[in-house]
C-alpha cells in the first residue's frame, strides 16, 4: 500500500461562461478540481489550505472512513470548518474500497464549484471483472450559475421559497454548444472505431437529477457507487446528485460525431428547468471537424419508468446474502413540508406558501446544524449541542403519499432540532425510507456517510410490510439511494464503524431545509472497534 499526497489550495479564480466573467471558489484554480488517484487500501493525505474568506471543508464522498471519522468532512458533523487562512490535513485509508468516488466541499453551497473526481484502482494484478477497456475517462456532471452561489444560497433561504434553476449544466466543467458564448467550451472525447471505453460518471450537481445518454450507443453499467454490479445494458442512465456509475461503451457505430447529453429528470413544482442541456462530443477519430453532431434522445421529464428500469438492473456482481435477522429497525419519512413564517421571511413569500416557508424533514424533524461538531461534542462529552432522541417512527402513520397533501393539514409542520440516533456497535440495522411531503412529493437521493448499505427493496406508494418484496441475494451495495418519488426503499447495514455520521438528501436545497439526521455509532469492545482520537490540527469553531 502506498501513501498518496495532495496539496489542495482553496482559492478563487475568475472564469468566463455564458458571456460573462466572475470569481468562483476552486481547488488550485481548477474547475472541476484535481483528480485524486489511489489504489485500494492506499493512504490518502490531502493538505487543504484555505486562501479564501469563506469557510471550507472537504468530504470524500463514498469513502467509508473506517475508523477515521474525523476526516469525513461534513461541517458541524465531524469537524468545524477550515476558516480563512487556516489549513487542515485529511489523512485516511481507502479500506477495502475501489472504484469511482468524488470529493466535494461540505459547507454551505460551496460544493457547487468545489468538487472533483477520486479514482481508486484495484490492487496491482487484480483485474476488473470485465474485459479491459481501451481507455477510461471521467465524466463529471455539474451545474453553473451566473450569480455567486453565496448570494443564491442566502437569497433562497431568506425567501422561504425554492432556489432558481442552474443557468447551465456542465460536463467536465464545459457547457457545450447549446449555450450562449459556448462554441469553444465543449468537452470532446475522441474514440477509435471498434474500441471499448469505460466512462466514470459522477453527478456533482447541487440540485438536479440528470439523465445521461450517448446518441446511438448503449451503456453497460458495471459499477454503481464504487461497487461492481452485474453488467446491465441500457440506453439511458439517471444519476441523482451524489451518485456515480461506471459504464462501458463500445464504439461500434459509423464514423461520426455523436452527442453525449445531460438533461434533468424531474421538473419539480418549485424548480423550473430550462429546456437546454449540456452537450459533449463522443467523436470518432476521422469524423468531420465541425460542430454538426448526431443528437441523442433522452426520456421525457418525469419519466419514472426509465429510472425504474435502471434501478431494477442494479445487482451486486456476486451473491452477498444479506443478514435476515435485524437488531434495530427504523421507519423514517423523508419529505418536504412547510413551517410557519419567521421574522426574516418577506411577507409575499409567506402568503404564497400558506403562511409558511418551505422546509424538509425526516420523521418530521428538520435537522439544524449545531455550532460545534457533533463528533467533537460526543467525543469530549460536551452537553447541549445535540440530543439523542431522533424518533424511530414518524409521529403518526397515515397515507404518506396519496393522503399527504390533502388530509394532512399543517399539523405536520416539522419541528427544528439537532436530534441524533444512537446505534450499538455491531447492530444489524434496517431502515425503511418513505417518501412523503405535505407540499410536494419529490425525489430524494439519500446519502449515507460512513457506510454503504444493501438496497434490499423499493417500490412506489406506501411501504407495506405484507406485500414488500425483498432481495437478500444480490442487492446493490450503495451509499446513495434514489428513493422512488412517492415511494419507499428499505436498506440494511451492520453498524460497525464508530463515529458520528450524517445521513441526508444530496439535493442541496433539501439538505439546507433540514432533510438529514445524524447517527452516532458507539464503540465496540476492542481498540479496532473504537473511535480514534481527534487529530491535533482539527479546526476549531
Ligand atoms: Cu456527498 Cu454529505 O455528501
Amino acid at each position: 500500500e502506498l501513501t498518496r499526497f495532495y496539496d489542495f489550495k482553496v482559492q478563487t479564480k475568475t472564469i468566463t461562461k455564458l458571456c460573462s466573467s466572475k470569481d468562483i471558489v476552486t481547488i488550485n484554480g481548477m474547475f472541476p478540481g484535481p483528480v485524486v488517484y489511489a489504489q485500494e487500501d492506499d493512504r490518502i493525505i490531502v493538505k487543504v489550505t484555505n486562501k479564501t474568506p469563506f469557510n471550507v471543508t472537504i468530504h470524500w464522498h463514498g469513502v467509508r472512513q473506517k475508523l477515521s471519522c474525523w476526516y469525513d468532512g461534513p461541517s458541524f458533523i465531524t469537524q468545524c470548518p477550515i476558516q480563512a487562512g487556516q489549513s487542515f490535513t485529511y489523512n485516511f485509508t481507502v479500506v477495502k474500497q475501489k472504484g469511482t468516488f468524488f470529493w466535494h466541499a461540505h459547507v454551505s453551497w460551496l460544493r457547487g464549484t468545489v468538487y472533483g473526481a477520486m479514482i481508486v484502482y484495484p490492487k496491482t494484478m487484480v483485474p476488473y471483472p470485465f474485459k479491459v477497456p481501451y481507455q477510461e475517462h471521467i465524466i463529471i456532471l455539474g451545474e453553473y450559475w451566473l450569480q455567486d452561489l453565496q448570494h443564491i444560497e442566502k437569497a433562497t433561504l431568506a425567501s422561504g421559497g425554492a432556489p432558481p434553476a442552474a443557468d447551465a449544466y456542465t460536463i467536465n466543467g464545459h457547457l457545450g454548444p447549446n449555450y450562449n458564448c459556448s462554441t469553444n467550451d465543449i468537452y470532446q472525447l475522441d474514440v477509435i472505431p471498434g474500441k471499448t471505453y469505460l466512462l466514470r460518471l459522477i453527478n456533482a450537481g447541487l440540485n438536479t437529477e440528470n439523465f445521461f445518454a450517448i446518441a446511438n450507443h448503449t451503456l453497460t453499467i458495471v459499477e454503481a457507487d464504487a461497487e461492481y454490479t452485474k453488467p446491465f445494458t441500457t440506453d439511458t442512465v439517471m444519476l441523482g446528485p451524489g451518485q456515480t456509475l461506471n459504464v462501458l461503451i463500445l464504439a461500434d457505430q459509423p464514423v461520426e460525431k455523436y452527442s453525449m447529453v445531460v438533461a434533468p429528470y424531474k421538473s419539480g413544482r418549485f424548480i423550473q428547468y430550462q429546456n437546454v442541456s449540456a452537450i459533449a462530443y463522443f467523436n470518432y477519430i476521422g469524423a468531420a471537424p465541425d460542430n454538426l453532431y448526431i443528437p441523442a434522445k433522452l426520456p421525457e421529464l418525469d419519466d419514472k419508468l426509465a429510472v425504474k428500469t435502471v434501478m431494477d438492473g442494479l445487482r451486486s456482481l456476486n451473491q452477498v446474502n444479506v443478514f435476515k435477522e435485524i437488531d434495530m429497525s427504523l421507519f423514517i419519512t423523508i419529505g418536504l413540508n412547510v413551517q410557519k413564517c419567521h421574522s426574516k421571511t418577506p411577507k409575499q413569500n409567506c402568503q404564497t406558501m400558506n403562511n409558511g416557508v418551505l422546509a424538509a424533514s425526516m420523521n418530521n424533524i428538520s435537522f439544524v446544524h449545531p455550532n460545534i461538531s457533533i463528533l467533537e461534542a460526543y467525543y469530549k462529552k460536551i452537553k447541549g449541542s445535540y440530543t439523542e432522541d431522533f424518533p424511530d417512527v414518524p409521529p403518526k402513520f397515515y397515507d404518506f403519499v396519496y393522503g399527504a397533501p390533502n388530509n394532512i393539514t399543517y399539523d405536520t409542520q416539522s419541528l427544528n432540532g439537532t436530534r441524533t440516533k444512537v446505534l450499538k456497535y455491531g447492530s444489524r440495522v434496517q431502515i425503511i425510507l418513505q417518501d412523503t411531503g405535505t407540499v410536494n412529493i419529490e425525489n430524494h437521493p439519500i446519502h449515507f456517510h460512513g457506510y454503504s448499505f444493501y438496497v434490499v427493496g423499493y417500490g412506489t406508494g406506501n411501504y407495506n410490510p405484507l406485500t414488500a418484496q425483498f432481495n437478500l441475494v444480490d442487492p446493490p451495495y450503495m451509499n446513495t439511494i434514489g428513493v422512488p418519488v412517492g415511494g419507499w426503499a428499505v436498506i440494511r447495514f451492520v453498524a460497525d464503524n464508530p463515529g458520528a455520521w450524517y445521513m441526508h438528501c444530496h439535493i442541496e436545497i433539501h439538505q439546507s431545509w433540514g432533510l438529514g439526521m445524524v447517527f452516532i455509532v458507539k464503540n465496540g469492545k476492542g481498540e479496532l472497534e473504537s473511535l480514534p482520537h481527534p487529530p491535533p490540527d482539527l479546526p476549531r469553531c
